[in-house]
């Protein structure tokens, strides 16, 4: 029997080239690429230890993984030490590590690194004998549930790394490293060990060493370009300073062994012994507050002027290219620019132009630079050249201005950039703006809860508005919501006779939703709106599905109405389940690319895989912000900016979506951080949440139309996300059009379960019985309403109808195959010609 879900030659290939293509190259003097025959010595236990995903639910089972050395010898064209390379995996067998270091079932956090195996000067000697050319490389991994460290081994490099590191630049003259990491780290020893080359590759999936090896050759010419800042010093990046978890203080309680208590935000329903003593914080509240506001990643750095290691943008070539952009035409309410990529140089390559704008300050002030648009190349032969023509709507460079609640575009000049990082660009034209404009008036929805002052930062007042950090740093502990209130026992549904209208009716337009609905038992619809999870058989993951193991959960199969279940399971580094499936790059990785049809091809693969391994719903993209390198899950998610992470969201929907299977694009919205996940509030205002944190989403949903979208676990200015109709309903589905299902993360609703409900959610994940008892006695009480759920069940009912396990159950093949419209880009490319 096939134990893979079907891995393709085709998925294989993918998954190679979008490392190939994501993978960016920060240094070099000359060291790369590599001359065929050279020798190299390879030091670092990374070069056996490769990652190929972080950890948690954005893992991926699968089958092998490709480590740098043996992509070195598959590739074959160089020569390795192999004498050292035996003493490295003496020394890996020593450590007795598991076999597959990303990929620990059940496991949120990643395993704990082996040590960096100490070089003595007979080892390193005798390597330098034989080769002038080193190969350092190393690795950092994270997952979910806890946030990465400012430390030694995380963010900084350890005393064992700095100490090979010395050891091997006094000895080769030649000194590559190799970045086997999972987001932004410290960079500083680049300099300190004056480094000749560095590949940035990322968490690169199951075929990572392989794509290496193919830019450490020469085979491809790199093309990734940084999709998030290097800062030279964590501190930088203005977030630094409130990132976590905090309260204005503790108090001390005593339980009075009523049933619910509070902790943190979130009651736990934990029932307290009487006389249990236990701290909580004031007010109940655990916060983050996004004091630095609008200035994120390359938008602080640019405005304040801040010296950065690396550019967003940012990335290197084997080859040069030379960019001439016409003069920007202004035309249909559209920006256009048209621009000719010449390769000045001898090697075949790809380069990426980014479009830029700045908007003039006003009533709001503006960053100094923002991306307006981007296009990848094709590969552009030695003395041949491209021409690209990149538009965007005007509209694209309006702000949010809460005083009036709409988009405005100032009057003023809006100068245009064109360049190839956001530190190398020219001036390609101006766009005036007479009298402002309101391009769009909405009502303020996400606004500050009562009471609560945000001080942001201002360019104008850089000193007085600098984020400070809260006095009291709260416990990092991950605080779970607790389990939902018990009913007497577990509701059952008992199996009624079949219903006169079956759900294959309504597909046919031989009934109408309405009468469908209208057999269906209060009961029976709670059931099919909560998730079976925590009723199923415990994979190895100790997920939530029993008929696809490993996947993350399903809904109800309620045979006598003929609605069959849906399965849902992880992303987004390819399909996480118990079989063997394709572990494609990680979502940063996938972002360095800028190249949305590649992205495509890659979310049609992961279709492809998913149709066969029975799974509906991909929970994926992952399309949080990186707004502070030391995020937890900042691999899932794509950048610092919201255009590109909605714009590859929106690719990667494409493809997935055109193989009939849905996207869930998580986690909406601003779950930016891991400590303290459930229990955080965050703290940001309207603008900043529009502009930066919901902006991604905007772009996905109106350019791709995901099926589904799963709300976070945080609350946003007091609320839980989960429980905000304001923003689920008032601003996703009518601002912005949103006509799929709305899921919970898994026991996202917490307690909330019936405001979760109310708040339009379709769907609450993974499901427990007593949770189907909790909402059917709320039914009954009147606190929610019979419609109400109606609403939410109909939601499900069409998705439920878009699946391959709907038309498996009756039988049909051809829904959703081929009557794909894809939807329009947000910003077009046109074709480009040569
Ligand atoms: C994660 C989600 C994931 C879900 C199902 C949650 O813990 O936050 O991203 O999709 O589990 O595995």
């Amino acid at each position: 029997m096939n134990q893979n879900a079907e891995i393709t030659v085709n998925s294989i290939d993918i998954a190679r080239r979008v490392a190939q293509e994501g993978m960016v190259l920060l240094e070099n003097n000359g060291a790369l690429p590599l001359r065929e025959g050279n020798r190299v010595a390879i030091l670092g236990v990374g070069q056996i230890d490769f990652i190929k995903t972080g950890a948690g639910s954005g893992s991926v089972n699968s089958a092998y993984s490709v480590n740098l050395i043996t992509g070195l010898r598959n590739n074959g064209k160089i020569k390795i030490d192999e004498e050292l390379a035996a003493i490295y995996d003496a020394y890996y067998a020593s450590q007795k590590r598991t076999a597959d270091p990303s990929f620990m079932p059940g496991e949120m956090a990643p395993p704990p690194r082996i040590p960096e195996m100490p070089l003595t000067d007979i080892i390193v000697n005798r390597a330098a004998e034989k080769t002038d050319t080193a190969i350092i490389t190393f690795n950092r991994s994270s997952g979910e549930g806890s946030d990465r460290t400012l430390t030694k081994g995380d963010y900084y490099l350890t005393e064992s790394e700095e100490a090979m590191f010395s050891t091997v630049r006094a000895h080769f003259a030649k000194v590559i490293v190799v970045l086997n990491i999972c987001g932004v780290m410290d960079m500083n020893w680049v300099d300190t060990y004056k480094v000749d080359a560095v590949l940035l590759a990322w968490l690169p999936g199951m075929e990572g060493g392989n794509a290496m090896a193919d830019i450490l050759t020469g085979d491809v010419n790199p093309s990734g370009k940084l999709t998030d800042t290097f800062a030279k010093d964590y501190w930088d990046y203005p977030s630094s300073y409130n990132f976590g978890s905090f309260v204005d203080g503790y108090e001390t309680i005593v339980a009075n062994g009523s049933e619910i208590e509070y902790w943190g935000m979130i009651p736990t329903h934990k029932s307290h012994p009487k006389g249990t003593v236990y701290k909580r914080p004031v007010n109940n509240r655990n916060y983050v507050k996004y004091e630095e506001g609008i200035y994120v990643g390359y938008r602080y750095f640019e405005t304040f002027d801040v010296v950065v290691k690396y550019p967003f943008g940012y990335g290197l070539s084997y080859t040069t290219f030379v960019l001439a952009t016409d003069p920007v035409v202004v035309k249909d309410n559209k920006i256009t620019v048209t621009v000719k990529i010449k390769n000045t140089g001898r090697t075949a390559g790809k380069e990426v132009v980014q479009v830029y704008y700045s908007a003039p300050d006003g009533k709001l002030e503006k960053p100094a630079k923002s991306l307006a648009a981007y296009a990848k190349t094709k590969l552009i032969q030695p003395g041949k050249y491209c021409t690209l023509t990149i538009n965007y709507d005007i509209t694209q460079m309006a702000s949010y201005d809460e005083n009036t609640a709409a988009y405005i575009l100032e009057a003023g000049k809006y100068d245009i950039y064109v360049g190839n990082s956001i530190k190398n660009t020219q001036k390609a034209g101006t766009y005036r703006v007479q009298t402002t404009l309101t391009t769009q008036q909405l009502t303020n929805r996400l606004r500050l809860a009562e009471g609560i002052k945000l001080k942001t930062l201002s360019k104008f007042d850089s000193a007085g508005t600098f984020p400070t950090t809260p006095s009291l740093k709260g416990e990092s502990t991950t605080m779970q919501p607790g389990p939902m209130p018990a009913g007497d026992k577990d509701s059952e549904i008992i199996a009624i006779k079949k219903a006169n209208i079956q759900l294959i009716d309504v597909y046919n337009g031989k009934a109408r939703i309405s009468d469908f609905l209208a057999q269906m038992t209060d009961l029976e619809m709670t059931a099919l709106l909560i998730g079976t999870g925590m009723g199923s058989k415990k994979s190895m993951f100790g997920d939530h599905s029993s008929t696809v193991p490993g996947a993350a959960g399903q809904t109800a199969t309620l045979d006598h109405l003929g609605i069959p279940s849906i399965i849902m399971a992880d992303g987004p580094a390819g399909i996480r389940i118990e079989k063997h499936s394709t572990a494609f790059p990680i979502g940063t990785l996938v972002a360095c690319t800028w190249n949305e049809d590649l992205v495509t091809e890659m979310g049609f693969a992961v279709g492809r895989e998913a149709t066969s391994a029975g799974v509906d719903f991909w929970l994926a993209p992952g399309m949080n912000i990186h707004r502070n390198p030391l995020c937890g899950r900042i691999f899932e998610y794509y950048s610092e900016d919201p255009l590109i992470s909605g714009t590859m969201a929106a690719a990667i929907t494409r493809g997935v979506q055109s193989c009939g299977i849905g996207v869930t694009c998580k986690h909406f919205a601003a779950n930016n951080q891991e400590t303290n996940r459930n229990g955080i509030d965050t703290v940001v205002n309207e603008r900043t949440l529009r502009e930066i944190y919901l902006k991604g989403f905007e772009i996905a949903v109106q350019s791709a139309a995901p099926w589904a979208i799963m709300t976070s676990y945080n609350a946003i200015n007091g609320t839980y996300t989960a429980a905000r109709k304001d923003m689920n309903v008032d601003v996703l589905r009518q601002e912005w059009g949103f006509t799929g299902l709305l899921m919970t993360d898994w026991e996202g609703d917490g307690v909330y379960s019936v405001e979760a409900l109310k708040a339009g959610h379709n769907l609450l994940m993974p499901g427990f019985t007593r949770q189907i008892q909790y909402v059917y006695g709320k039914m009954q009480d009147g606190t929610i309403s019979r419609s109400e759920i109606e609403q939410g069940v109909t939601g499900l009912l069409k998705a439920i109808m878009q699946t391959k396990s709907f038309a498996r159950y009756y039988g049909i093949t051809d829904n959703n195959n081929g009557s794909y419209k894809i939807p329009v880009k947000w910003f077009t490319v046109a074709n480009q010609s040569k």
